[in-house]
């Protein structure tokens, strides 16, 4: 969150902010004031409108070496009558995919001098690397040089499985081009349009001395050179702040075309549709490139590619039959331009279709070049392969996927303990409580207050009762103040982030004068880790997590509300370099601390929850994002699907949106869509400004709170299947909730669809109500087959838009035949309270059956590892009208003694949808384990419109057994 009412710090601030409080705009660049930017894009109008332009980049055929997997060489930039040398390196990763990297030679071996004295690294960042990706770099050794290569370029085959042949890297020499073929077709195009760019060092020469002698100091400028604007290179200013830029000008761009592809996704975090928009200019286009450079944006603006709080520059293309996907890492100032091309629509080439191609063009500040190309063709294909490097998400604990209860703030210990007793006084599930910044003395992390917070051991006890939790907030400004260890230990041991003169920073933000601890630092880890021990952080309890808030870094007084770029972190790498990073490390810091906040817990850990608001590829391992500071308005709820689903594709899905809306205050039914739309996010949490009235679900009144409440207990019963979804995203990069495109990639009338998704795998289709007054909304359907209403088993059937009623009480969400989904149906107060109840199967039948998953485990430890689950599939045969469950885990150390524990949880009930019309009630036989008996099920007729449902109550059966029951 955002600024504070507190009327002394609003004083405070303003005088040292020269900017309004509705700031949007003009406290952020525009690619024209960023400096990289502008140049880069004048490069990209320079080669399209002068004709017979020539790439300055060549590779040197002399210098190439294909071994082991790789392409080895050195790329050529002619400047003048001078060359640069460029390293660059092409890995063929045993995953299929490949890996381009382009590096400097001059500024790799520390041969360039820094301005102003600067302390700063020379060589270009190379190790974003080391806290993004995690796995998946075996190289391909059977990759192979292809001997049929026409002059002028060097082939390589390389792919995946017993054949390794699908792929193939086309490298044209002069200019230095890519193109990444699959099964003979080009995909993926690098420097197609010679906007490779690699900003070489040079020294600073002072121009403009009119009285230098002939043969003096100043060198003429290059032939090349004259006339390049370099009125960014060495100095920049923005809102009163001054970039040192001690390197000089350095920054990379390329251009990647996706011929034939006419979508592209990903590369959040924009309020912005989900499929990607041209940023050219022309009708319905953005004039700006999405940027990715991590910011505390206040009241953000929707439909806009301006940056937000993470960056995540992983895209996606998509066309009919095939997609493909780039991941360029790179942890600095980012921005990427769109254009889409569209040939062969002309009258001269009649009967040909149109081809679209997607141009993008990728713009950084600083670093090396380094971008991976995977060629699909599936969407689950480009998830698993960009899961493989950087990892998939984390298996959170099952509270964390419950409903969580936020707001700024809870105003003391009795306040947390009424809210929490309220909740079960209306009986509404709930499994968090949450406490922002104000719980803390005077903005003293590791801190309470000492007259609202006064017992704050009796308030995690009262909450653990009922095996509810608390999140405190955590952010990692630290107050510069006396008295307070924390920032004492902060200096001491030179453990926080330095200015560019290598002395400790010092900016404002909550608390006031503030430093920020430099999580790029191991020992920082260390230390930090100290802090959270129980008898460190005391009050706090194994039921207390933590949020970190305002990791871009949030800096109220730095340049665009973050810090300086010429700050230095761990290494003497530039805040430039990193900054993208940052936010992940410090998450990545409280995650650690959470696994060892005593012995016990560090011999036999519990899954950390840490929330963060900055991102980076990678952070997905570490915990839950939130989009950050939203409006209590209709067109946020709207907003907010496209981004969930976006960061869903993006390999980052445990992702929600503040319901309700932290800014202002909703209606009771903005409030109350809002909660039944939040039953459908990853992430699940309530949240409000400090300025906004209270809004627990239980002060809205009747209707209201009783409709929030069902949305609650829906997503309580549906928790099994939320669990599957987040286990299968956790071992194959799946997004939990899906846009239209990836279950049905080859629908292409709901490419750009993302106003409506899908639950995992269990074929439930749900689309959000987010227009006022509404009583219908038009859920499209990809597919001819049937489609039921959740509630009441209204057919719906046939490609295309259907009406469905959504009358205030009703969420509309349609189940897809063919599917089996899990629920716990007996509603409780908090998630782990269901942990023995039975369970039902609903079976939505389908023309060739249904199948589905359950995979369950303690919802704490990390024992799952062990094998310490279930995980059945269930498979109803439509021929020989038989429901079966049998387990597809893998047998380990621990799993053994978890089925056992479960050995008492039943099946209680199951509900077969769409049964066909000569079912009739009768008994049903069941065999588990050598043993057989008989059920009884109950047939009811759907009458007009609806299907014909069964019911088995009480089959006998074991959630963690082989079993059978056969209907016919
Ligand atoms: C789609 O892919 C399949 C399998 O790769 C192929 O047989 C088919 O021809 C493709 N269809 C189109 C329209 O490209
Ligand atoms: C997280 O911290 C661990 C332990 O210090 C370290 O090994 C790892 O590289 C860090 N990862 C990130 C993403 O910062």
């Amino acid at each position: 969150m955002r600024r504070a009412r507190s009327p002394l710090l609003l004083l405070v601030l303003s005088l040292l902010l020269p900017v309004a409080w509705m700031v949007k705009h003009e406290n952020f660049k525009t690619c024209d004031q960023s400096g990289f930017c502008k140049r880069n894009r004048q490069y990209a109008d320079t080669a399209a409108s002068t004709s017979g332009w020539k790439a300055p980049y060549s590779l040197d055929p002399a210098t190439i070496v294909v071994k082991n997997g790789q392409l080895t060489g050195t790329i050529l930039k002619t400047v003048g009558s001078d060359t640069v040398r460029l390293p660059l390196t092409i890995s063929f990763l045993e995953s299929g995919s490949a890996r381009v990297t382009i590096d400097e030679e001059k500024r790799l071996s520390g041969d360039i001098e820094l301005r102003h004295d600067s302390k700063a690294r020379k060589e270009r960042y190379n190790e974003a690397g080391q806290y993004a990706l995690v796995d998946g770099l075996g190289l391909n050794t059977k990759a192979t040089l292809c001997s049929t290569a026409e002059k002028g370029t060097t082939v390589v085959g390389y792919g995946v499985g017993e054949k390794n042949d699908a792929f193939e890297a086309v490298i044209h020499h002069a200019p230095f081009s890519v193109e990444f073929k699959r099964h003979g077709t080009t995909q993926v195009q690098l420097n197609k349009h010679g906007l490779l760019n690699v900003e070489h060092w040079r020294p600073k020469v002072e121009k403009a001395v009119p009285e230098v002698p002939e043969g003096e100091t100043a060198p003429p400028p290059k032939p090349q050179e004259e006339g390049e604007d370099e009125s960014t290179w060495w100095e920049e200013t923005f809102g009163g702040n001054t970039d040192t830029k001690p390197r000089g000008p350095e920054s990379i761009a390329l251009d990647i075309s996706f011929p034939g592809y006419s979508h592209v996704y990903g590369i959040p975090e924009h309020a912005s549709s989900m499929d990607l928009k041209q940023t050219r200019g022309g009708d319905g286009n953005y004039n700006e490139p999405y940027r990715l450079y991590n910011a505390d944006v206040f009241e953000y603006e929707l439909d806009s590619p301006m940056t937000l709080y993470g960056s995540i520059p992983f895209m996606q293309a998509h066309r009919k039959n095939s997609t493909v996907g780039v991941f360029w890492l790179n942890g600095a100032e980012t921005w990427v331009d769109i254009v889409k091309k569209t040939t062969g629509s002309n009258p001269l080439s009649l009967g040909t279709k149109a081809v679209t191609d997607t141009q993008t063009h990728w713009i950084s500040e600083s670093g090396q070049l380094d971008v991976f190309v995977f060629l699909g063709p599936h969407p689950e294909d480009v998830v698993r392969s960009y899961g493989e490097l950087t990892g998939y998400t984390a298996m959170p604990q099952e509270f964390a996927i419950a409903y969580h209860q936020c707001r700024w703030n809870y105003v003391s210990d009795a306040d947390v303990i009424d809210v929490d007793r309220k909740m079960d006084k209306y009986q509404i599930p709930y499994d968090v409580i949450w406490l922002d910044i104000e719980y803390t003395d005077g903005k003293k992390y590791f801190t309470w207050d000492p007259l609202t917070f006064v017992k704050p051991e009796e308030m995690t006890a009262h909450l653990a009762k009922r095996d509810r939790k608390l999140v405190t907030i955590i952010d990692p400004h630290i107050k510069n103040t006396d008295n307070y260890p924390v920032v004492d230990e902060l200096k001491s041991k030179g453990l926080a982030t330095k200015n560019k003169d290598g002395d400790i920073y010092e900016g404002w933000c909550w608390p006031g004068s503030s430093h920020w601890i430099d999580c790029f630092n191991p020992a920082a880890i260390t230390w930090w880790k100290g802090l959270f021990k129980y008898d460190k952080f005391k009050g706090t309890a194994p039921n207390t997590f933590i949020w970190n808030d305002m990791n871009e870094p949030s800096v109220f007084n730095g340049p665009e509300t973050t810090m300086p770029k010429d700050n230095l972190h761990y290494g003497n790498w530039e805040h430039r370099d990193v900054h993208n990073i940052n936010g992940m490390t410090f998450q990545n810091a409280t995650y650690q601390a959470l696994l060892a906040r005593n012995k016990a817990e560090e011999k036999n850990p519990r899954r950390p929850f840490v929330l963060t608001r900055a991102f980076f590829p990678g952070s997905q391992r570490l915990g839950a994002m939130w989009t950050g500071d939203n409006l209590a308005e209709w067109s946020h709820l709207a907003a907010a699907l496209p981004m969930i689903l976006n960061q869903g594709i993006s390999g980052y899905p445990f992702a929600g949106a503040d319901v309700g809306g932290f800014f202002g205050n909703p209606s009771k039914e903005l409030l109350t869509r809002w909660y039944q739309a939040g039953a459908f996010y990853p992430f699940f949490r309530g949240h409000a400004h400090i300025d906004t009235r209270r809004r627990e679900p239980y002060l809205a009144g009747e209707p209201y709170t009783g409709i929030i409440t069902e949305a609650l207990r829906l997503r309580y019963a549906l928790l099994p299947a939320w669990y599957t979804a987040f286990h299968t995203a956790a071992t194959t990069g799946a997004p939990i909730v899906r846009p239209n495109f990836y279950v049905h990639p080859d629908d292409e009338a709901g490419f750009a669809l993302d106003d409506q998704l899908y639950l995992g795998d269990t074929g439930l289709l749900v689309k959000p109500v987010v227009h006022e007054g509404a009583d219908s909304v038009d859920i499209y359907l990809a597919d001819d087959t049937s489609y039921y209403d959740y509630a009441d088993y209204t057919v719906y059937q046939g490609k295309g838009s259907h009406k469905v009623p959504a009358p205030l009480e009703k969420l509309p969400v349609l189940m897809r035949a063919g599917h089996i989904f899990p629920r716990r149906d007996r509603p409780r107060r908090s998630s782990a309270l269901m942990r023995g109840d039975p369970y039902t199967l609903v079976v939505v039948l389908g023309k060739g059956g249904a199948e589905g998953e359950l995979y369950v485990d303690d919802g704490e430890t990390f024992e799952f590892q062990l094998g310490a689950y279930i995980h059945r599939k269930f498979v109803y045969e439509a021929e020989g009208e038989r429901l079966s469950s049998a387990d597809v885990g893998t047998k380990g150390k621990g799993t053994d003694r978890y089925v056992k524990g479960m050995e008492k949880v039943r099946v209680e009930r199951i509900v077969l949808v769409g049964v066909p019309a000569g079912w009739k009630s009768g008994t049903v036989k069941v065999t588990e384990g050598g043993k057989n008996w008989e059920a009884e099920v109950s047939v009811v007729k759907g009458g007009k419109g609806r299907a014909d449902t069964a019911v088995v109550r009480d089959p006998g059966v074991a959630i963690g057994r082989d079993w059978e029951v056969v209907f016919g």
